[in-house]
């Protein structure tokens, strides 16, 4: 791999364009949430070459339920699909699965997918790979006020400690956030953990953000400077 390069530890990816991706080829919305999610597997494996720890991929978040019924059943559809499909996969190449959010309103069938591919990884160590499901940041720091006020323990927080009532307890903070599509903002994902993350907007749909897209998108992250509000080194 790339000598030069800078590696963040840990990526977090808004797979965004799939829509427009298929309406570019006359396709179904479906179809470029299809093209999105067999992307995948090449994004992970780049990821893992590289020597990226933890990846996280917002695949479906709060608001995604104002979406037609079609097409929430057919990304639903997909990802049982994708978990069938890449559960050994993810053996062979040493993923360790974790879902962020609420999965408590998607079908059973689903959940139980997901709890089948996050016991059966446990134990990899190669590459952390996060999938937000029914996630928003809002959500998730309210989720978090709202355990605190339960606990009669607990006088005051840090922000430390804060940290341990979010879904990302155990995953450091993203270093590095891609967003494809164009879209320029956050869209409610990883608010409190993307305070200091540096952001990276490229135009292209999430269906065509291959290798080479990365590499270019690692290479801009090898070129910022990060301050965390102090100052340079140089
Ligand atoms: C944004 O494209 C994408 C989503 C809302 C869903 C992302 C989901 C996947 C890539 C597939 C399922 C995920 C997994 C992990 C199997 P958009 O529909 O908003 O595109 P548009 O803005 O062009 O309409």
């Amino acid at each position: 791999m790339d000598e030069q390069l800078k590696i963040p530890i840990h990526v977090a990816f808004i797979m965004d364009g799939n829509g427009r991706w298929a309406k570019k080829r006359f396709l179904p919305r479906t179809m470029g949430h299809k093209a999105g999610t067999e992307n995948l597997r090449s994004i992970i494996t780049y990821a893992k070459n590289v020597g990226i720890k933890h990846v996280t991929f917002y695949a479906f978040s709060t608001e995604n339920w104002k979406r037609s019924k079609d097409e929430i059943q057919a990304l639903m559809n997909l990802l049982l699909a994708y978990l069938r499909k890449e559960t050994k996969t993810f053996l062979k190449e040493g993923v360790k699965l974790n879902i962020i959010g609420d999965m408590s309103s998607f079908p059973e069938e689903l959940q139980k997918e997901v709890a089948n591919s996050v016991e059966a990884t446990k134990g990899n160590d190669k590459i952390y790979v996060n999938i937000a499901l029914n996630y928003s940041g809002r959500s998730e720091i309210v989720r978090g006020i709202n355990e605190i006020l339960l606990d009669d323990n607990v006088k005051c927080v840090t922000e430390d400690s804060f940290n341990n009532y979010l879904y990302t307890k155990d995953i450091p903070d993203p270093d590095f956030l891609i967003r494809t599509s164009g879209e320029l903002r956050l869209s409610n994902f990883l608010l409190w953990q993307l305070a200091y993350t540096e952001l990276y907007f490229t135009d292209v749909f999430w269906p065509d953000f291959n290798e080479a897209e990365f590499k270019k998108a690692l290479v801009e992250y090898t070129n910022r400077d990060r301050r965390y509000g102090g100052l340079s080194d140089d």
